[in-house]
């Protein structure tokens, strides 16, 4: 079998691949946008560049496409262009899996499961490229295609399979190490996932039969201030330091409240 890991040198992908590569019978085949390549054997790729894409994908030909690439504030781009080019060149035999994110929730009314509806921002919000970009691939993905599974994840911590952390335990760290207090916000609630848990779940959907949509993550939520003091107790710091943030916002950064989700789905398809 042959898996191509796009946004392969990513927080996310790089574990992936990682991961991936200790599975001798198969190829895995990976991609990376900015220098440095973090892993040996990546190939460097703009997704959005359809030449170039087009002779890759059609050199490769994969069984199975994950796609881990990421632009924040061109979510849409990659969206429009990046996954249009990897829709036209997928045939029905090709698994995607897809990562998607619980910001497709930007409501945030949670707990959200698989069958709520998807919401997107005012596009004069700060973050709705991001937002309305994953909404907008979601839908595509589900209009066009039937092999896929789309993977819907809150944060993402924990040090990756290169030995890279989530910059928000990054920051934490930092902050604590030089007994600095450092703020989170009490009023955000999210279904943390930790990158092994999710790793592992990509694995396993390589492989199984599994198509559709599913929410990964613990079975509890908890607000980014809680989540934060928590792992500052476990990582063996003051979590004293950790404190609550202001909660005031303006409305074109407002912050959806709670995007947490239900996690019951997954656990009647997979192992782990
Ligand atoms: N991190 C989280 O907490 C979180 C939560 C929920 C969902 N997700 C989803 O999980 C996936 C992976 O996220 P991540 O945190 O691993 O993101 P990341 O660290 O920013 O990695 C994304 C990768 O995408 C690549 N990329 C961006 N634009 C590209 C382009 N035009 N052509 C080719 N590659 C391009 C970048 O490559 P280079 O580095 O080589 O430039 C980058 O490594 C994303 O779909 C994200 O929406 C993440």
């Amino acid at each position: 079998m042959k898996i191509c890991v796009f946004g392969a040198n990513g927080y996310l992908g790089a574990s992936v691949y990682k991961q991936l590569k200790h599975v001798e019978a198969d190829e895995v085949v990976g991609t990376y946008l900015q220098e440095p390549a973090l892993s040996d054997g990546l190939v460097k790729l703009d997704v959005n560049q359809p030449e170039s894409f087009s002779e890759f994908y059609k050199k490769e030909n994969p069984d199975v496409v994950v796609w881990a690439v990421m632009s924040g504030p061109n979510e849409h781009k990659l969206t429009d262009q990046g996954l249009m080019h990897l829709i036209t060149h997928l045939t029905p035999k090709t698994k995607l899996i897809y990562l998607s994110s619980d910001v497709v929730f930007s409501d945030g009314n949670g707990p959200y499961d698989e069958s709520d509806s998807l919401s997107n921002l005012p596009e004069d919000h700060s973050f709705s490229n991001y937002t309305n970009g994953k909404v907008k691939a979601e839908r595509l993905i589900n209009n066009e295609l039937t092999n896929y599974v789309i993977l819907r994840a809150g944060p993402i911590y924990g040090e990756n399979g290169i030995g890279r952390l989530d910059e928000r335990t990054d920051q934490l760290s930092y902050h604590l190490r030089s007994g600095k207090p450092i703020e989170f916000r009490d009023d955000l609630v999210r279904t943390f996932v930790h990158i092994d848990d999710l790793t592992k779940v990509i694995e396993e959907m390589i492989y199984n039969d599994v198509t559709g949509v599913y929410h990964v993550g613990q079975d509890v939520s908890q607000s980014f201030y809680k989540f934060m003091k928590a792992t500052a107790k476990q990582l063996g710091y003051d979590d004293l330091l950790v404190k609550k943030a202001s909660e005031a916002e303006r409305v074109d950064t407002e912050i959806p409240k709670d995007t947490s989700l239900v996690t019951d789905r997954i656990k009647q398809v997979i192992n782990i």
